[in-house]
């Protein structure tokens, strides 16, 4: 059933009709100059596609989702693809009018269709549910989402009937505006509400009279208007949510709204993030209370980070699972990862994909991690690189230790069992195996598994030649 708001008795009606959402998102992104189909861009660290998608399935059920593809098709509904909405081919596209004409038979079956942009990311649940419920107050047959902005040019134009009233003569487009009407501040967003008979009944009237030779969903205003049907506006008081990206400025733009409005949802929630202009943090990250993000660290992906954490300065955070009261250093580097609580990592630690640190852990600086596992309490403190390796609870791992996991064919396994003691300096060839409670000796090279409890030496032994240096000396001053 179709989620629609409480908007009083009027509303009803839509309550109990059936809702869908088109989002439109088919065009190329001529303004952006770029390879990549418009809709996949990224802001707040996701396609601007995939914002709205997660918007309009908070609405109604993903399957009443429709979006409209065309441009680069197939790369679009692979990136969106897992959302469960449905797709409907614009194979060619002939404007945003056009769009819902293709849309006609996945459209037919429902009262109601609410409209949206593709790449107008930071519409709410909230604005859509009103719109939803404005429409169905007004016996509408199209309502359009407005806005009043500072600087409207770009957008098109709205022209009421009259100052007070909801109704609505036309929407005029930028390029076709005269001097009067781009003084214009009310802004049409793209999105609306139809009534999908209405519509249907309708579209053939649109025209390709236009400066793009495009049919254009505006023109639906003036074509159900002269056809004595209802064109209303409901005005929005936040005008910020309906910013497109028609351009790159635009979409930095976006981003640092998205982004900034992130900081503050998680600080409502009790995180601490300091100078939160500074901070990238993606808009699927979570975080608990009480943990605290200094300035210039990035949070990506689905990174999540428990409570009573301390996040340093410049850490870049990739899809990595944080315990509570875990502390980040400054400058380490992430990804696919995991630490468990009451953890220490960094300065300058680089876990890379596979990394799974243990409880109490310490990582230190310059050290690399690689599909490997440190059990609890154990420490590689310092310049050390451990890649496909196993490593117990309480092992020390000394400064300067290397795995040496590859041949230069395959990838081999290091075993480290608990309590092992691994001095400065030493090199492990893989695959090889060190039981429990061993001791290696700093410096060593290991080629061959080291039984438990024993002591492994792997270097040549030291030789002292007493008086050489002096008799050096002596000679050369003849
Ligand atoms: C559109 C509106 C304009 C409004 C603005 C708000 C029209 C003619 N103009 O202009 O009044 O102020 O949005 O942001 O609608 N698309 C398709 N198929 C097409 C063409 C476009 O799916 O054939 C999609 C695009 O991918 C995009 C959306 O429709 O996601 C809007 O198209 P865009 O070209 O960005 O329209 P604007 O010029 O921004
Ligand atoms: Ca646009």
């Amino acid at each position: 059933m179709a989620k629609t708001s409480n908007a009083g008795p009027k509303s009803s009606a839509s309550s109990h009709s059936r809702l869908a959402i088109a989002i439109m998102a088919a065009g190329k992104g001529t303004r952006l100059k770029s390879k990549h189909p418009k809709v996949l861009h990224e802001v707040g660290g996701k396609p601007i596609l995939a914002h709205v998608i997660s918007t309009a399935a908070k609405v109604v059920p993903s399957k009443d989702v429709f979006v409209i593809v065309g441009h680069e098709a197939d790369r679009v509904r692979a990136a969106v693809g897992e959302s469960g909405v449905r797709f409907v081919v614009q194979a060619e596209q002939r404007g945003t009018g056009h769009a819902l004409m293709v849309a006609q038979e996945a459209l037919a079956p429902y009262d109601q269709v609410i409209v949206l942009s593709g790449d107008a990311p930071l519409i709410t649940v909230e604005t859509i549910q009103k719109l939803s419920a404005f429409h169905a107050a007004h016996k509408a047959a199209m309502t359009l989402l407005s806005a009043d902005l500072n600087d409207p040019a770009g957008y098109g134009r709205v022209i009421r009937k009259t100052a007070k009233g909801a109704d609505v003569r036309a929407i005029v487009e930028e390029k076709a505006t005269n001097v009067q009407q781009k003084k214009i501040h009310e802004i049409n967003s793209g999105f609306y509400a139809f009534s999908v008979p209405a519509l249907y009944k309708h579209i053939g009237g649109l025209k390709t009279d236009n400066a793009h030779r495009e049919y254009y969903l505006t023109d639906m205003a003036g074509v159900l208007a002269r056809a004595r049907q209802r064109v209303v506006a409901m005005k929005t008081p936040h005008a910020g949510e309906v910013l497109g990206s028609n351009t790159r400025t635009e979409i930095v733009d976006l981003d640092a709204r998205l982004r900034l409005a992130k900081c503050h949802q998680l600080m409502a929630e009790g995180v601490t993030i300091f100078y939160p202009q500074t901070c990238v943090i993606d808009s699927d990250v979570e975080i608990g209370p009480d943990t605290v993000i200094e300035p210039f660290v990035q949070l990506r992906g689905k990174t999540k980070i428990g409570s009573d954490c301390g996040i340093r300065s410049y850490s870049v955070i990739q899809n990595t699972e944080i315990g509570d009261g875990v502390v980040v250093l400054p400058g380490c580097v992430m990804d696919d990862s995991r630490i468990a609580r009451n953890a220490t990592v960094g300065p300058y630690s680089r876990l890379r994909p596979g990394s799974d640190i243990g409880e109490e852990a310490h990582v230190g600086n310059f050290v690399e991690t690689k599909k490997t596992r440190l059990g609890k309490g154990s420490k590689a403190n310092h310049l050390t690189y451990l890649g496909d390796t196993e490593i117990g609870e309480r092992v020390n791992v000394g400064a300067g230790t290397i795995t040496c996991n590859y041949d230069g064919v395959a990838k081999h396994k290091t075993v480290i069992e608990d309590g092992v003691f691994v001095g400065s300096d030493s090199t492990l060839v893989a695959p090889i195996r060190f039981g429990r409670g061993a001791y290696i000796a700093a410096a060593s090279c290991l080629t061959e598994d080291v039984p438990p409890d024993s002591l492994a030496l792997g270097r040549a032994r030291q030789t002292v030649k007493e008086g050489w240096a002096r008799e050096k000396r002596n000679r050369s001053q003849k």
